[in-house]
This record gives C-alpha cells, sequence and structure tokens, in this order.
C-alpha cells in the first residue's frame, strides 16, 4: 500500500470501480437529455462532427491529464493543485484551477437537479400510463403542463438534491457506484430497444441523415423556437457549444474526474479507463440522437425544440410499443441513476474541499454545497414559467440559460484549457511519464504532442471565434 502515501481517502478496492465510478460521473443527462437537444438546435450532423473531433482531440488527452494530476496529487483538487505546483515549480496562479472546479460544478449541480426532476416526475407518468396511446400533441401537452407547475419542479429538485446529499454525506464507497454495474447495462439495453422503435416505427432514414450527415452550411447556424416560432442565427456558437459540451459530457474541466482519479490504484492503466470511459459515453450519446431523431421527424415535430426534446419524443415511443409502460417507467428510472451517478461527481469537488480545508464532517460538507446548489437551482425551475419572459433574460438567456452557457461553455473549457497546459508544460515530462506508466513509445508522445500543442490551441481558436463571430 505504499502508493496511498499521502492520501487521506481510502483506495478504490479496484481498478474496475474506479472505471465504474467515472463512467458513472460521464454517462448522464448530458447524454440522453442535452446532446439531442443540442445537436437539434445547431444543425444536426455537421454539430456532431465537431462535438466528436473535439472528443478526439481534446476530450480524451484532457482527461488522461486530468486523471494523472488527480492521482498524482492524491487530494482535492484545490489542494492537488497546491501540491503539483509546489512539487513541479508552478506559478501559483495554477491553483485557481481547484476553485474554477469547485464554481462549475456547484453551477452544474444547480440546473442538473432540475432537469433531473423532470425525469423523476417521468418515471410517475410513465408508470401511471399517461404516455399509453398518446399522440406527439397530448405529449407536449403533458410536458407543459410540467413546466407551468414551478411548485411541483421545486418538490423534484429539492428531492434529488436530498438524494444527492444523501449519498455524498455517506462517502466515497457507497453502493450507488456499485449499482452502476447492473444499471449502466440496463440503461445501455434500453437505450437499443428504442432505437429498435425508431428503426421500425420512426422516420430512421431521416433520423439518422441529421445526426450523420453533415450539412456545413449550418456549422455556424444556432436555431432555437420561442412561442412556436423558430428563429436560427449566424453565429459561432455552435462550435463553442460543441467544445463545451465534450467537456460536459465527459465530466472534464472541473476536478470531477481529477477527484476520482485521486482514489485511483497506481498501477491501474490510465489511458485503458479513458478509452472505456469515452466510448461508453460516447455510444450512449449517439445511441440516445438515434431513438429520439427518427420519432421527432416522424411526427412532425421541431429537433430545435429544446430542453424538452427527450421528454416530447421517447413518450411517443412508450406509449405505442408494446409493453411501453413497464420499459418507459424502467427507462426513467434508470435516467434518474445515471443523473444520480453524476451528480455526486458534481458535488465533490466541492465536498472534498470543504471537508479538507474547513474541517467540516463530510455530512455537514454535503449539507452545505448541496444547499447552495438547491438555491441556485431555483433560478432555473423559474426560467422555465415564472421567470420566462425577456424581462428576467440577460443577454437574450433565461437564468438557466446562463447557468448552463457560463459553467459549460466558458468554466469548462477554460479549466481544461489550464489542465492542459499545466500537464503539458508545467509538469516535467518524467512526472508524466512516469504517473501515466504506458513507457515511451508512440503512445505516450502522442498524448504529450496532443496535450501540449493541439488541444489547448483548439481551445482558444474555438474561444476567439466565437466571440469573432456573436
Ligand atoms: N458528464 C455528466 C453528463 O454527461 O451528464 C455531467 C457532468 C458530471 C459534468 C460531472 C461535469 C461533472 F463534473
Ligand atoms: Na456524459
Amino acid at each position: 500500500m505504499t502508493d496511498t502515501q499521502g492520501s487521506i481517502h481510502d483506495q478504490w478496492s479496484s481498478r474496475f470501480v474506479f472505471i465504474l465510478a467515472a463512467i458513472g460521473s460521464a454517462v448522464g443527462l448530458g447524454n440522453i437529455w442535452k446532446f439531442p437537444y443540442i445537436t437539434g438546435e445547431n444543425g444536426g450532423g455537421a454539430f456532431v462532427l465537431v462535438y466528436l473531433i473535439c472528443v478526439a482531440l481534446i476530450g480524451v488527452p484532457i482527461m488522461m491529464a486530468e486523471i494523472l494530476m488527480g492521482r498524482r496529487g492524491r487530494q482535492n483538487p484545490i489542494n492537488t493543485m497546491r501540491t503539483l505546483v509546489a512539487a513541479e515549480g508552478g506559478h501559483p496562479v495554477w491553483r485557481g484551477l481547484g476553485w474554477l472546479g469547485v464554481v462549475a460544478g456547484l453551477l452544474i449541480l444547480s440546473y442538473y437537479s432540475v432537469i433531473a426532476g423532470w425525469s423523476m416526475a417521468y418515471v410517475f407518468r410513465a408508470g401511471a400510463g399517461l404516455f399509453t396511446g398518446a399522440d406527439a400533441k397530448t405529449i407536449s401537452t403533458l410536458f407543459e403542463d410540467l413546466l407551468q407547475s414551478p411548485g411541483s419542479m421545486l418538490a423534484w429538485h429539492s428531492l434529488f438534491m436530498i438524494m444527492t446529499v444523501a449519498v455524498v454525506a455517506r462517502g466515497v464507497r457507497s453502493g450507488l457506484e456499485r449499482a452502476v454495474t447492473l444499471l449502466m447495462p440496463a440503461l445501455f439495453a434500453l437505450l437499443v430497444i428504442l432505437v429498435l422503435y425508431a428503426l421500425y416505427e420512426g422516420d430512421f432514414t431521416r433520423g439518422s441523415a441529421f445526426l450523420f450527415t453533415p450539412d456545413f452550411s449550418k456549422v455556424f447556424q444556432h436555431c432555437e423556437v420561442e412561442a412556436a416560432i423558430k428563429t436560427c442565427r449566424f453565429t459561432g456558437e455552435p462550435l463553442l457549444i460543441a467544445l463545451g459540451h465534450a467537456f460536459f459530457t465527459l465530466s472534464l474541466g472541473m476536478g470531477a474526474i481529477m477527484v476520482y482519479g485521486s482514489y485511483m490504484p497506481s498501477n491501474a492503466s490510465i489511458a485503458r479507463a479513458t478509452l472505456a470511459i469515452v466510448l461508453a459515453d460516447t455510444l450512449a450519446a449517439l445511441l440516445a440522437g438515434l431513438a429520439i431523431f427518427p420519432i421527432v421527424f416522424a411526427n412532425g415535430l421541431e429537433p430545435a425544440s429544446g430542453p424538452g426534446l427527450v421528454f416530447q419524443t421517447l413518450p411517443i415511443a412508450f406509449g405505442s410499443m408494446p409493453g411501453g409502460q413497464v420499459f418507459g417507467t424502467l427507462f426513467f428510472v434508470l435516467l434518474v441513476f445515471a443523473a444520480w451517478t453524476s451528480s455526486i461527481s458534481l458535488i465533490e469537488p466541492a465536498v472534498a474541499w470543504l471537508v479538507e480545508n474547513r474541517g467540516m464532517g463530510r455530512a455537514s460538507a454535503a449539507l452545505v454545497a448541496g444547499m447552495l446548489a438547491w438555491l441556485l437551482g431555483i433560478g432555473s425551475v423559474l426560467s422555465f414559467n415564472l421567470w420566462s419572459g425577456e424581462s428576467f433574460q440577460f443577454l437574450g438567456k433565461t437564468w438557466f440559460g446562463l447557468v448552463d452557457y457560463l459553467a459549460a461553455n466558458i468554466l469548462l473549457p477554460v479549466g481544461g484549457l489550464l489542465i492542459a497546459l499545466f500537464a503539458g508544460w508545467v509538469m516535467s515530462r518524467a512526472s508524466t511519464l512516469d504517473e501515466l506508466g504506458m513507457g515511451d513509445g508512440l503512445a505516450y508522445r502522442t498524448w504529450r504532442f496532443l496535450v501540449r500543442y493541439i488541444s489547448p490551441w483548439l481551445v482558444m481558436i474555438v474561444f476567439f471565434n466565437t466571440i469573432g463571430l456573436i
């Protein structure tokens, strides 16, 4: 157990549990709720292609960097950065990276919990058979009803936050990560069933063409629907949204994966773990897209209809497929679990910091962080009803839109950029070579090249572009 020296955490009992926890963090609402709706708003195939390029050239090397930094620092992100800065001789400003993660995590959790709340509401709607035989119009109305009841949205949001706090308060080795072994494969199986349904009952040709045939005239086109009117504008935003989503979906750029890395056994392969996490996450997103868009086109729905997309499409499938009531209920239960395993990693950087630096117990730390995210989340609850009007908007965005944009499209890429620069330029070659433990061959050299020259530049170019085109 020499490799636990300096760590106050237990290690994962096996490398397998580390991968499960990381997959649990990665696969969540980002794949099933967010990926389809932002793909719909940003023109489809070209956006998906940019997103996949971001995952391969930025996501993979930065995930390896984040895991290795966590494993070398062995503490919460803030202290890990302090230790690494001391060991590698960087400027103290790098410590700010840990802070960025705490803030981004709480901001994301604040609205993540609201959407997880919708999913919980849908467990009961599916279970009650509300979708059985319902057409697209009825299903859209059901969704609108939910948005128009801030009280029940707030109740679900509160319940989900309590669930998150309860698990985190009990420590890292809770049963939830282990549940991933059973629940994730089940979620994938249900996604496959939905894709099969879409293949036979949806407009699969149009749906898959929308996802996979890039129309490059739409690279700079962002559309939204408001009050049944669709408006599209020419902007650099889609590139930034694709980049931000690569970070969001892989849980990168805010120290969540760094915290998990700090629990990873030192004999486990970081490259292999990264590959498993990225493949599982990408597969989940593409399956969700393949299930949703054929239903969108077969029912004359609007791809750019926004955050409600998954809740207005999949219930149509559950309403008309054999066994749909059972499948539908199960699907939303699994979605809630997937969101749950992600939310515990969103709150973890803040909790770890409160425990290690403020001397709090885990339970009080979880409570404090959870309260903060819950309060911020009320703004997102209201963004879909009482605060949806223009007088409550800033820069053309609601509170929800603004918090999401700031956290996912600004803070995560900035965090990722700093991680790449730190691992590539501040840490010595000897340290990263040692920590990655894959020898000084082509794989290591490719990683170091990407993390030094490619990922940071791509992130900066996208930023630059967006600012120029906004
Ligand atoms: N990766 C999660 C998802 O795709 O739903 C969201 C997320 C979790 C983002 C944890 C960031 C994070 F630290
Ligand atoms: Na994800």
